[in-house]
């Protein structure tokens, strides 16, 4: 464990406070996000506001309101990212996404995109990143410069940047050796050898990190807040990271962490403005929030619903689920002949029950 010992030294905290093993079991459950199963395809990014729910992926742009698909572009089928902005006229706040070449498109009256980079005064320069810093300032990540946008006002800076992330007054950018951040508390960089993913949550705060440790800025320096094996994704939480650690989902908040809920193939994390997580990749996207399920409804929904809506045993409801536990958890973790051969049932899903039925 030689590299842990170089941490310890960099960083100059104590490493065993974030042992994996001490983790707290992490508890999230699935939200229901898309009652209708519609097929949104692979979703590579999502963007929401308000009612309004935008999913970029190898099918269009599907735009859900509501937890009801109302339309889908499938002019454009590869993204980059996606995001909320302030428009530019000043009129809200709209909904965006960057396709695989860079150009940035808007969603337009709910219903389709529109390339709207030259309203933002980039013309054709493409986009690699993007990030709302906080009222009407954002910044895009170009090729060797980051513009920050105050409405209609744009000021480049130069830079060879890996990365780029914002939010709550914040912005920072990752280049070869470290992160730079600026935003409350002045500007400041730090050294970070291997640092790869960024993210800022809506605190303010910089979430920094490599193959296998994340960092917190603490405005004076960077502390070890989580060691792993293979940290593969990270996104801002409202007050901290999600991070994916191999199979394993793990949110690092401001009290220690917790970690649990296999990743599986789905290898991308997205924020959601109210703090939920979206685990985006292969299969259909889940939607993630903290806190123990009442009841596995979206598994349900799911897996089970095609035949036990109509098969007399009833098991569309927690107290449904309440009553059955035990059996519930014979059939589909002891036994694990429910449901039966020729309906597939996840990991992911099969661990909810699981979890569930303890
Ligand atoms: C392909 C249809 C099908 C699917 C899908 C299915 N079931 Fe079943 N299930 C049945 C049938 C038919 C029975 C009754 C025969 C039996 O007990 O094997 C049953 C029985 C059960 C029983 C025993 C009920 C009792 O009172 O003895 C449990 C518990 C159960 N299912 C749970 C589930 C759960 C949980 C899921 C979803 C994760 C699920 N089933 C998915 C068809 C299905």
């Amino acid at each position: 464990m030689r590299w842990f010992a170089v941490i310890a030294l960099l960083v100059g905290c104590v490493p065993s406070a974030v042992k994996p093993e001490a983790a707290a079991p992490l508890a999230v459950h699935e939200v229901a996000w898309n009652p209708g199963h519609v097929d949104v395809g692979v979703v590579s990014a999502v963007a929401e506001s308000g009612d309004l729910l935008v999913l970029f992926g190898d099918k269009g742009a599907s735009v859900f309101v509501g937890g009801a698909l109302v339309a889908t572009d499938a002019s454009v089928t590869t993204w980059r990212t996606a995001g909320t902005l302030p428009a530019p006229d000043g009129s809200g706040t709209w909904i965006v996404g960057v396709d695989g070449k860079g150009t940035l498109h808007r969603i337009r009256a709910r219903t389709s995109l529109e390339p709207v980079s030259a309203r933002f005064g980039l013309g054709a320069t493409p986009i690699r990143a993007l990030g709302a810093i906080g009222g009407l300032r954002h910044a895009f990540l170009l090729e060797g410069s980051v513009a920050i946008c105050e409405g209609p006002q744009l000021t480049r800076f130069d830079g060879a940047f890996a990365t780029m992330a914002a939010g709550g007054e914040t912005l920072a950018e990752l280049f070869d050796r470290g992160v730079r951040v600026g935003g409350k508390g002045g500007d400041r960089t730090y050294a970070l050898e291997g640092a790869r993913l960024l993210a800022v949550d809506p605190t303010g705060k910089t979430w920094v990190a490599t193959d296998q440790a994340l960092y917190g800025d603490e405005g004076d320096r960077l502390k070890l807040r989580y060691v792993g094996e293979r940290i593969d994704a990270l996104a801002p939480a409202a007050d901290g990271a999600w991070l994916t650690d191999g199979t394993a989902l793990v949110k690092v908040g401001a009290q220690g962490f917790s970690r649990g809920f296999r990743a599986s193939a789905r290898s991308r994390l997205a924020p959601a403005p109210n703090g939920d997580v979206w685990m985006l990749g292969e299969g259909a996207p889940l939607r993630l929030s903290l806190g123990a399920d009442t009841w596995p409804s979206a598994v349900y929904q799911r897996v089970c619903a095609k035949c036990h809506a109509k098969n007399g045993f009833d098991l569309a409801s927690e107290a449904a689920w309440k009553a059955k536990k035990a059996l519930l958890r014979k059939r589909v973790i002891d036994d694990q002949d429910m449901p039966p051969a020729g309906t597939p049932m996840s990991p992911e899903d099969r661990a909810v029950v699981e979890a569930w039925t303890r």
